[in-house]
């Protein structure tokens, strides 16, 4: 250990102005902390070289230097530096800003607190959790203090016995198969093959930790050139920023195809074929088609014929299909149609084509974004395709197994007869109704603003309205090197507290702006923001128009 040596320049306390460049490559502290001989040496050019075993490593000397450190911004991943992620972008930054000088100096802005409408983190607006999911939860934690007792109802302690068997040591905290609980995996296929009428293995089924991880997966699978074509996926716009940042992370192409904002966000297949020879003639190779749905922001439910023709396309061009199906229990218009099942009832050749569907604990009626649950089914894998999946997942050992647990009880909610069957039920259906009834009221509201135009919220969490700014708020968004819904959000975070995420954050047509904002926030909350919000658009349409 002594012989690798590390320049320490902070802890050596000579990062003071006082020493020289010089005497600071003279000094080196070992990894075990004592001073050691000289390794480094000074270099004219002020471009030294530090010994670290038998390796020579070349150190700029910046300011950054002078602090000790090896690794600068400009030395680290490029794919990194380049991706964006808006939902937790500058806008919600500033909202941190503002919160805290709300705290620090109260009264000094003329609204009371932050509204945060901006991420789709049910518990955090205020959501109550699910008594079923936390008591089995608790048990499984706690089995010495729950298994034998009657605080909770008989079915949580069976449920919570049953997954503790399947954990090594009967124990949460040892670690699964990198696919997960065996037993919950079942329940999981069981789920599927109930909800669609098809035949689903548990061996197909993966658990995660959350559904980001299983969408980071598969991208990380696909990023092989084909043909020398750099690899690419196809993902809408406007789109949730996790594939466009995870592409941009893997240095993958980003394939946009644009949604019907005027056929209710619906694909559209000549615009999917106009997307695909795009990238073709840009020598990007499309791997996949990534579908969101319900969407996520537009929140639309895709019909089942959109479905098909989707399917068919998917078939017809070689793509793998992403089916993101993360609010699959938030639907308030229509009915939501799993990707599996009208890929099953197409038949041949179509259920042939490789599927990823993915599912989340985070949202629906459970909301458990913390706990990062999840899992993917993947279907129609070469065996050798798959086997090389596990392979790299294993290396992440396994998903948590209290995330596994939620989703457990997400797939498989109390039945009809059992104990906590009512309360579920209950629980269940307030948060679902609430969501519906803020759903309407979100998109009817907007729709009365001067300007705006919202598609009905017939899923998801989410509205994302369509504004018209006037021209002079673009030209003073310009001038100020903003994008023009930017300008406008970050206007209404300003002066009403109102956290939202600008269009361009998820992508849109050019020349067109919208925000998103969710429908998550508490009814009398969410009324507050929209008539907050109102105030605030007269206002500044009649200061740019
Ligand atoms: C469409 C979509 N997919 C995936 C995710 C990620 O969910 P998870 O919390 O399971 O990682 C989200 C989260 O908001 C989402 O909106």
């Amino acid at each position: 250990m002594t012989s690798r040596l590390v320049t320490s320049l902070i802890g050596l306390g000579l990062n003071s102005s006082s020493s020289s460049s010089s005497q600071l490559a003279k000094r080196s502290l070992s990894i075990d902390g004592r001073i050691s001989a000289v390794t480094a040496a000074a270099h004219p050019t002020n471009v030294g070289v530090v010994q670290i075993g038998s390796h020579r490593r070349p150190i700029h000397t910046t300011a950054a230097k002078m602090d000790g450190k090896v690794i600068l911004v400009e030395n680290t991943n490029r794919n990194m530096r380049v991706m964006e992620y808006a939902v937790r972008g500058p806008i919600v930054i500033r909202a941190g800003e503002i919160e805290k000088q709300l705290k620090d100096k109260p009264g000094s802005l003329p609204f009371k607190r932050v509204i945060r409408s901006n991420i789709g983190d049910c518990h955090a607006t205020g959501q109550k959790p699910i008594t079923f999911i936390r008591q089995v939860l608790a048990t499984s934690t706690m089995p010495d203090m729950f298994l034998q007792s009657d605080v909770f109802p008989s079915d949580v302690r069976a449920r919570a016995e049953e997954i503790l068997k399947s954990c090594g040591g009967q124990s949460v905290g040892a670690y699964s198969d990198s696919a997960g609980v065996a037993v919950i995996r079942n329940h999981v296929a069981e789920y599927i093959s109930q909800r669609d009428g098809v035949k689903t293995l548990p061996e197909n089924v993966i658990l995660q930790g959350g559904a980001s991880e299983a969408v980071r997966s598969i991208l990380s699978l696909l990023n092989e050139p084909v043909d020398g074509q750099r690899p690419g996926v196809m993902i809408p716009i406007p789109q949730y920023p996790l594939y466009s940042a995870t592409l941009a992370e893997y240095n993958m192409g980003q394939v946009p195809y644009y949604l019907d904002e005027d056929n209710n966000w619906a694909l559209d297949i000549p615009e999917l074929e106009r997307a695909f020879l795009e990238a073709k003639k840009n020598k990007i190779h499309p791997r996949a088609i990534c579908i969101i749905n319900p969407g996520n922001p537009t929140g639309s439910v895709l019909s089942e014929q959109n479905i098909k023709d989707i399917i068919k396309f998917a078939y017809d061009h070689n793509l793998m299909l992403l089916a993101d199906e993360v609010y699959q229990h938030n639907v308030y218009i229509g009915k939501f149609f799993s990707f599996r099942k009208v890929q099953a009832e197409l038949g041949a050749p179509y259920n042939t084509l490789e599927l990823v569907s993915f599912m989340s604990a985070s949202k629906g009626f459970m909301g458990e974004c913390g706990l990062r649950g999840g899992y993917m089914e993947i279907v129609n894998f070469d065996p050798q395709v798959k086997a090389t999946l596990l392979k790299a997942i294993s290396a992440k050992l396994c998903s948590t197994i209290l995330g596994q647990i939620a989703m457990d009880c997400v797939v498989r909610p109390p039945a009809k007869g059992e104990e906590s069957y009512d309360l579920f039920m209950k629980e269940r259906t307030e948060v679902l109704e609430q969501l519906r009834t803020k759903a309407r009221m979100v998109a009817d509201t907007f729709n009365t603003f001067e300007g705006f135009k919202c598609n009905a919220v017939a899923g998801a969490m989410y509205a994302f309205p369509r504004l018209t700014i006037p021209q002079k708020a673009i030209e003073k968004a310009k001038s100020l090197g903003q994008e023009a819904d930017f300008f406008y959000v970050k206007q209404l975070l300003e002066e009403t507290g109102v956290c939202v995420v600008p269009g361009s954050g998820f992508g849109q047509r050019p020349g067109t702006y919208h925000f998103r904002t969710t429908i998550l926030p508490p009814t009398d909350q969410l009324k507050e923001m929209l008539n907050l919000f109102k105030e605030f658009h007269q206002k500044f349409m009649k200061e740019y128009k």
